[in-house]
């Protein structure tokens, strides 16, 4: 064996504190981590139940509460290999031999824990915040919005994993490029969008398929490809990305307008801008882009026929993709956020007749109350977007409706 379980669980005891204590990402925790370990011959093991841990953080700190009256991190790394090592480890001897180990010391049986969980039902925040490991402030932000059934089912479903692939028309056509992709990997046509394919297994990781490798299918989340979507681009169109890097909406657009449309990507930050120059160029998109650095909140140009405005924002919406979101939500920046959109919203209405305003957050005050500000008529784009939490100013992609993140989109019009 080249690992045993006391060093997957001191591993992930570490990464467990660098997301819950220092409010680290998952994918910098576990490179901080791994760097100080002796070199082993593959870390995805330790990566996957990392992944695994945090995404069940609450309910695990909850656990080992109650198994080993303790909530340090390598208690609740134990409390991870109790409930979680059937559904994520092979080796199903090593499994049984382990728990029965940790649980000789144990002060409750796994399923006490469980049902002491269940006392907590009178409390809905409290209860749905340990039992599906989300931050009571998501928790209560979802409950003053939607009914409390289906906030379970988005908690439960949010949980998942899914991933998209886009067929890259502007690399190859979709039958060629699919013909590639399967003989690696089983995947399931999206029952309405032509271009894109659910990955059901694979042969290996999803970037090292050769078809991802080639960029002829690029792994892309469904509610970023709504709202390209939403924008509707043709062939002739004049369109403006206004928060564009790294460039993967912008690369849709293109495909979208069959490489047709004078397109303009714009973003503040240098460092995305010279990202997004090297991945347009390799999804084959670079010659159908004029990529431009500046301010989007003061950028005056010529008149387009569309803008998109992917704004940044809290990420609130990203906790399928990115786990430490669940621990550390950052809801606290909304304000921040939202003074920035508007500036940009504003901005956007001024350089185009139609806009399509996107933001990956559950929060009203980044995706209803923004686009309602700025005196422009918002609509719901797409008849497949949930509706929004008030009136229908926008629509929401949501885990359990889309299987995706959980994004605000909106059309607005002067
Ligand atoms: C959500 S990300 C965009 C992701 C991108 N649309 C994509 O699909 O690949 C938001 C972007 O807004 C940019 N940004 C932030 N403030 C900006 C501003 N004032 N003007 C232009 N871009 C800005 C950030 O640098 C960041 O790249």
């Amino acid at each position: 064996m080249k690992w045993s379980p006391d060093e997957l669980i001191s591993f992930v005891a570490k990464v467990l504190y660098e997301v819950a204590a220092n409010g680290l990402t998952l994918d910098y925790a576990f490179q901080k981590v791994k760097r100080n370990w002796r070199s082993l011959q593959s870390f995805k093991v330790f990566y996957d139940v990392s992944f695994d841990a945090v995404r069940h953080y609450y309910f695990l700190k909850f656990a080992a509460s109650k198994l080993f009256g303790s909530s340090a991190m390598k208690a609740v790394a134990k409390a991870w290999f109790i409930y979680r090592a059937d559904a994520l480890l092979y080796n199903k001897d090593l499994v049984t031999r382990y728990k029965k180990r940790l649980l000789k010391r144990a002060l409750a049986r796994p399923e006490e824990a469980l049902e002491q969980l269940e006392g907590l039902r009178d409390n809905a925040v409290e209860y749905l915040s340990v039992k599906y490991s989300y931050h009571p402030k998501i928790v209560s932000t979802l409950l003053s919005h939607l009914p409390q059934g289906e906030v379970e089912r988005l908690l439960e479903a949010g949980n998942a994993t899914w991933i998209w692939l886009r067929i890259n028309t502007l690399k190859a056509d979709i039958d060629k490029a699919l013909r590639i992709l399967e003989a690696e990997a089983e995947v399931e046509p999206h029952p309405k969008i032509p271009f894109v394919v659910l990955l059901k297994n694979a042969k290996r990781p999803v970037q090292y398929l050769e078809a991802v490798k080639r960029f002829l299918a690029i792994p892309q989340d469904l509610a970023s490809i709504y709202a390209v979507l939403s924008l509707n681009p043709q062939p002739g169109d004049r369109i403006i990305d206004l928060a564009a890097a790294p460039g993967m909406k912008t690369s849709l657009i293109a495909q979208l307008a069959e490489g047709r449309a004078k397109i303009v990507a714009v973003d503040l930050s240098a460092k995305r801008v010279s990202r997004m120059r090297h991945l347009l160029k390799n999804l084959g998109a670079g010659g159908f882009v004029e990529v431009v650095r500046a301010d989007s909140r003061a950028l005056k140009t010529r008149r387009f026929d569309k803008a998109l405005l992917d704004a940044p924002c809290t990420s609130s919406g990203a906790f399928t993709k990115e786990p430490a979101v669940k621990i550390y939500p950052r809801l606290e920046d909304a304000p921040k956020y939202s003074k920035l959109q508007k500036a940009l919203l504003k901005n956007a209405l001024s350089l185009a007749s139609e806009v399509v305003y996107a933001v990956c957050s559950i929060l009203p005050e980044e995706g209803e109350e923004v686009v309602t500000s700025v005196g422009a008529k918002a609509e719901k784009p797409l008849g497949d977007l949930a509706s929004s939490y008030r009136g229908e100013v926008g629509g929401r992609t949501f885990p359990h409706v889309h299987k995706s993140e959980a994004f605000f989109i909106s059309r607005l019009r002067e």
